[in-house]
This record gives C-alpha cells, sequence and structure tokens, in this order.
C-alpha cells in the first residue's frame, strides 16, 4: 500500500501516475475534508477505460496513511515567482517534524517530494526513528530527468537513449556531471559543442524557476510526481534502479548525516547503496560547501 501525504497538484498526480503504472493500492490523504476523498473518485472513475488494476481511495484522516509500506509526502507550501525554494523550509519543516514523529512503522519507506527537499530529509531522518536508507527525497533525479530531456530536444533522439546524471543540492548550485551525460553510451561531447552542452546544463539548473514563473501560479508538478511515482515503483517492485536521491550520506565525500543527492540503488528497503560518481575538485567543494550550509541551517532551525 502507498500512501501519499498532500492532494494537492504533485500528490493527486503522483496517485495518477501510479494507478497507469498498475504499482500499487494507494490512499491519498489530505487534510482540507473532501479533496482527497473526491480527487480519488475521480481518478478511479477514469478506471474502467484505463483499466487502472489497482485502487486509489481518499481520506480526511492522517492515521489512515501512517502505516504504509511507502509514505509518499508532497503537503506544503510551494514555490511563488522568484522564490528560491530554501525560503520555504521554515514553513514545511512543521510537517515533516510532525510526520517524522508519527511515522514509526519500521518497514515504511518515506519519500520526500516537499520542499526544500535536502534540509527536510535531513530534518526527517534527525528526527525519525526510520533508518536513514528509509528516508528517500526526490533531487538529482528530477534535475537529471529534465536534463535528458532537454539533451534529447537539442539531438533529436529519443529520450529514452539519454542518460544523464546531477548530484548535489536541488538548488542553484545542483552539480551537473556533464561528463555522464551520453546517448546510448556515447558522450555528449560527440555530438554538441561544449557552449551548446553548458546552455543545457544551465536550463536545467533554472528549470523549476522557469516553470514557476510560465505557470505563475504554481510549482512543477508533472515532472516531480513522475520521479515519485517511479522512485515508488522501484522501492514496490525491488527493482534496484539506480538514481540520484537525496538521503543522508554516510561518510561519502567525507560528508555524514547530510541529505544530498548522490546515485543510490533503490529497491525494497529504500536504499541498499549509495555510488560515489568522480568528481572533480571543484564540484567536492561545492558538495561540501552545500553540506555545510545544510548542517548551518538546521543549526538555526533547532
Ligand atoms: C522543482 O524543481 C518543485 O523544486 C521542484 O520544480
Amino acid at each position: 500500500m502507498i500512501g501519499i501525504i498532500g492532494s494537492g497538484n504533485v500528490g493527486a498526480n503522483t496517485a495518477f501516475f501510479l494507478a497507469e503504472k498498475g504499482v500499487d493500492h494507494i490512499i491519498l490523504y489530505d487534510i482540507q475534508e473532501g479533496m482527497a476523498k473526491g480527487k480519488a473518485l475521480d481518478m478511479m472513475e477514469a478506471a474502467p477505460i484505463r483499466g487502472y488494476r489497482t485502487k486509489i481511495r481518499g481520506t480526511d484522516k492522517a492515521e489512515d496513511i501512517l502505516d504504509c509500506n511507502i509514505v509518499i509526502i508532497t503537503a506544503g507550501a510551494v514555490r511563488k515567482s522568484g522564490m528560491k525554494r530554501d525560503s520555504l523550509f521554515q514553513e514545511n519543516k512543521k510537517i515533516i517534524s510532525a510526520y517524522a514523529s508519527k511515522i514509526t512503522n519500521p518497514n515504511t519507506k518515506v519519500v520526500i517530494v516537499s520542499e526544500p527537499v535536502d534540509l527536510l530529509t535531513t530534518l526527517f531522518v534527525q528526527e525519525s526513528n526510520l533508518l536513514s536508507s528509509q528516508v528517500i527525497g526526490l533531487g538529482g533525479v528530477l534535475d537529471a530527468t529534465r536534463l535528458r530531456y532537454l539533451i534529447a530536444q537539442e539531438l533529436k533522439v529519443s529520450m529514452e537513449n539519454v542518460a544523464a546524471q546531477v548530484v548535489g543540492r536541488h538548488t542553484d548550485d545542483m552539480i551537473l556531471l556533464k561528463d555522464y551525460c551520453c546517448v546510448s553510451g556515447v558522450s555528449i561531447d560527440n555530438f554538441m559543442p561544449p557552449e551548446k552542452i553548458n546552455e543545457l546544463l544551465e536550463q536545467t539548473r533554472n528549470a523549476g524557476a522557469l516553470i514557476v514563473e510560465l505557470a505563475g501560479r504554481a510549482s512543477a508538478y508533472y515532472g516531480p510526481s513522475a520521479v515519485a511515482a517511479d522512485l515508488a515503483e522501484a522501492i514496490c517492485l525491488n527493482t534496484g534502479r539506480l538514481m540520484s536521491v537525496s538521503h543522508a550520506l554516510s561518510g561519502q565525500f567525507g560528508i555524514s548525516d547530510v541529505a544530498l543527492s548522490l546515485p543510490a540503488i533503490i529497491g525494497k528497503d529504500g536504499i541498499s547503496k549509495t555510488i560515489e560518481p568522480a568528481l572533480n575538485s571543484r564540484e567536492v567543494d561545492i558538495l561540501k560547501k552545500s553540506a555545510q550550509l545544510i548542517t548551518q541551517t538546521m543549526k538555526e532551525a533547532k
């Protein structure tokens, strides 16, 4: 069973994508009475045509989802035009603290979509009894997905042939690993000049903010929802997917107990292994500075 906290754009679309994939039964929760039930009913009424094998149920009671195998947290404020993700921390940390004390089932895996994801993932681990391997934030994998799209569009090739890798914070100082970007294993250096590559890297860095500017009233939700559904599927089906997700590190690059995105193997128990990509000294410096910033912010939040 997958529980989704928050039935706004991200939560509802995550439920929708999971139903389309037929991953598992879903309970959709929202604090606003009737909202989750209404959206769940609306989605299930599409089932006769879409052929859903799994069910989506809506609830107004948080206790209905706390024991789920996977709990996806999408609730909280979202960015408005001109805002940085970190400015959401003061408001959204209250939600995380509340659920960190309520989600106590030792088998539950928690997926954090709410922003700022690295700070909130760090906080959840600090305040929860779950293992850090069971608490996974959407970070680099969302940025890498966006970069895959941009490379495929530029080269007019199928997106399924494009791989990309982004690590570090899901903020403006994300680290886009150009050397890990390839088309069917062939480095993108073979397809486009450095200035075009850098242009796509910068577009990726600014992709979230651009969507906020264009939409005017909401931040991105189709991309985050698609990634959250993919992540939940990897856990449910124990696929061993390698995804750059935000998680509390355990000594990688000398960093511990701070959530940053590094490639990790995802399965039934959450993260089974963190993979250290080859980073140059500048990239290691950015990663360490990101960790210091998170540590500082967490100290100030106490
Ligand atoms: C994004 O990058 C919402 O932070 C998320 O769009």
